[in-house]
């Protein structure tokens, strides 16, 4: 279908699957995707709920592994990589989880600090302290450090999460349906945060989302998954002209096209 996108030479790649295959048990949940993502660019994944949206993101995080295909970060081929090798590549790509996953049992300040302690960056207490109030202000948040996560409203965690993920300085960052569940100035405040983050750090954005409105609205390029298969790809600059009789049902919420709306047991 000519879906596979290579970049001009002019665009740097960070990231690339090719031929990614996954099946659970009978079910193939995703057949042959090969995507390439830009340095720096902002590419949302788009479609419908149980589609394979999260399995796409865990598999390309290692917390899933695929049955064919590969991975290639950096131009490496990660798809092997060992769990030592996972754990370096972890902390130049961050994740945010749909449910933002802080630890309960953590206040916000433990939260933030986990990675960094984790990975035994050597921090002075006042250091650390500085450090969490700075990733806490990225994500426009203040004097939360004592507050435990049932104290925070969604979007809040959603916030606390995402300072947690960059604590690292990641270059690429994975977002699993970052405003699901939001009302929509909420939902836009992420929005905005991820755009900036984006911008002001050149951190790569990778967001799966069924969201159409605020995928197009803030990455460069969008593509469609439908049974397994990467069905549309484009740029949100030439959505106009890009004609793609799958996308257009998607966009319109329409029940008529080639995406079925007849669900059976198989
Ligand atoms: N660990 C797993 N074991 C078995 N089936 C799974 C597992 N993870 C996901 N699936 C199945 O894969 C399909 C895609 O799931 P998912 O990626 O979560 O969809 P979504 O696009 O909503 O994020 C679903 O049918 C789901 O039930
Ligand atoms: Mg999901």
């Amino acid at each position: 279908m000519g879906l596979y996108f290579k970049f001009n030479n002019m665009v740097e790649e960070i990231l690339r699957t090719e031929h990614l295959c996954k099946k659970f048990g009978k079910l193939t949940v995703l057949d042959d995707v090969s995507i390439s993502f830009a340095k720096g660019e902002i590419f949302t994944l788009m479609g419908q709920s149980g589609v394979g949206k999260s399995v796409f993101i865990k598999l390309l995080i290692g917390l899933l592994e695929p049955d064919s295909g590969k991975i290639f970060f950096n131009g490496e081929d990660i798809t092997n990589a060992s769990p030592k090798a996972w754990i370096e590549i972890r902390k130049k790509m961050g994740m945010l989880f749909q449910n933002g996953a802080l630890f309960d049992s953590l206040n916000v300040f433990d939260n933030v600090s986990f990675q960094i302690r984790e990975h035994m960056l050597k921090k002075t207490d006042e250091e650390l302290k500085i450090l969490v109030r700075e990733l806490l202000m990225e994500v426009g948040l203040k004097n939360i450090e004592t507050l435990f996560s049932d104290q925070l409203s969604g979007g809040m965690q959603k916030r606390v999460a995402l300072a947690r993920t960059i604590a690292l300085n990641p270059s690429v960052i994975l977002y699993d349906e970052p405003i699901t569940g939001l009302d929509p100035i909420t939902a836009s405040v992420i929005n905005k945060l991820i755009k900036d983050l984006n911008k002001k750090k050149n951190i790569t954005s990778i967001i799966v989302s069924h969201d159409i409105k605020s995928s197009i609205r803030i990455s460069q390029r969008i593509g469609l998954l439908y049974k397994g298969k990467l069905v549309a790809l484009t740029e949100t600059e030439n959505l106009k002209n890009y004609k793609n009789e799958y996308l257009d049902q998607f966009i319109k919420g329409s029940i008529n096209g080639p995406i079925e709306t007849i669900l059976e047991e198989k």
